[in-house]
């Protein structure tokens, strides 16, 4: 039987078409009128004034972070459930990550969290540097609430939205009203380019220098002249041109997204010890990936129980992020809290929701989740 993968890419549109087209116009570099495009489709989607396409969103991060003035020895709040590629940018301008538990409304950074770190940050007298805002799994974090907080101390907030690219908070996009959001085109997003990545701000100046490292800092000279040093973090013309027919169908494959993730509660809805992850309130959730929590007692196994038997059918599934505080390289890193982040890896377990996926690839999926229960 054919592999079935958690988040395969899922071609919709016209990717064949423009691909070519940047091949025939010969613009093969890290710039190039479809680089100009995605940046302006891109900013206008997410409606935030202007975009930097990049190589990954791990750079869109590095140099967000870079530009904001972070440097070595300044501490950044980081939520401590994340992937690596949204916590290892701090590490890169040599400040250290603060790790911060999630709440349980969205599973993202926890705002009562934040403002307690920040508090006694402020009576010691040094406060982070920034506060790194992510919207884990296709979901916002409650950045009003986040903001009203960093502002009170002046810590600047960044948003790692790049597993949420289409979704809303409180009636705009996810990441708009912080100071810059990240975007990642990961072979796994809900939209890729194979790997690439976007820094999208309402600050223009942020958007330029952003643009200027990415590009070996390369002052205005007919000769290659530098007075600091950059980064080659580009995006390239051909992969722009992938990443614009795929933006192209961004709302269908939200769509799509929320049809399979529903399709999961109804056909496994009833199940005891099977839970789905919320849906906060404040906006709609892309569902970029249908994730369910296992307790054991109730359900009869563990969630690697349940993984093992998918992989038994040719079936990708992954435990949630592993929180940063539990991972090696962060041994001895400060976090506040981590129950939460450590109950949701110990139990949760993303299913296969690739925006391709079939009714009878659904359906497949959850018989092997629901022979597992029966094992009790
Ligand atoms: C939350 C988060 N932050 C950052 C990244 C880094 O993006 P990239 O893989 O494009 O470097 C990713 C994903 O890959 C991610 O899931």
């Amino acid at each position: 039987m054919t592999r079935l993968f958690l988040s395969p890419p899922w071609l919709g549109g016209d990717e064949q078409q423009l691909v070519a087209n940047a091949i025939a116009s010969n613009w093969i570099a890290p710039l190039g009128p479809h680089v100009d495009a995605f940046e302006h489709e891109l900013a206008e989607r997410v409606d935030m004034a202007h975009a930097a396409a990049l190589s990954s969103g791990t750079a869109a991060l590095h140099l967000a972070l870079q530009i904001l003035g972070v440097q070595r020895d300044d501490e950044v709040l980081v939520p401590s459930l994340t992937f690596m590629g949204g916590a290892s940018p701090v590490t890169f301008v040599g400040a250290r990550p603060v790790f911060i538990d999630s709440e349980r409304a969205s599973w993202n950074i926890d705002p009562d969290l934040i403002s307690e770190e920040l508090e006694s940050a402020s009576m010691s007298g040094k406060a982070p540097k920034a506060a790194i805002v992510t919207d884990l799994y296709g979901q916002a974090a409650d950045l009003d609430r986040i903001l009203a907080i960093c502002d009170r101390h002046g810590v600047p907030v960044l948003s790692d939205t790049a597993e949420a690219l289409g979704a809303t908070y409180n009636g705009r996009h996810a990441g708009k009203g912080s100071r810059a959001a990240v975007f990642s085109f990961n072979g796994n997003k809900i939209i890729t380019t194979s790997g690439g990545g976007m820094l999208a701000s309402d600050d223009g100046a942020l958007i330029a220098r952003a643009r200027f490292l990415s590009q070996q800092a390369r002052d205005p000279a007919p000769h290659y002249e530098h007075s600091e040093i950059g980064y080659n973090y580009r995006m390239s013309n051909l992969l722009a041109a992938l990443g614009r027919a795929q933006l192209a169908t961004l709302d269908e494959r939200v769509r799509r997204r929320r049809a399979i993730f529903a399709r999961y509660q109804q056909l496994l809805g009833d199940i005891p010890g099977l839970e789905f992850m919320p849906e906060a309130p404040w906006g709609q959730c892309t569902r970029w990936l249908s994730i369910v929590l296992i307790t054991p007692s109730q359900f009869g196994c563990d969630r690697e129980a349940v993984r093992l038997a998918l992989e038994g059918q040719n079936i990708e599934s992954r435990p949630v992020w592993k929180p940063m505080h539990m991972q090696p390289v962060f041994k001895g890193a400060r976090v506040r809290g981590g129950a939460v982040a450590e109950d949701l890896f110990a139990r949760g377990l993303c299913l296969p929701s690739g925006t391709g996926m079939t009714e009878a690839d659904i359906q497949r999926v959850a018989e092997i989740v629901q022979s597992c229960n029966r094992k009790v």
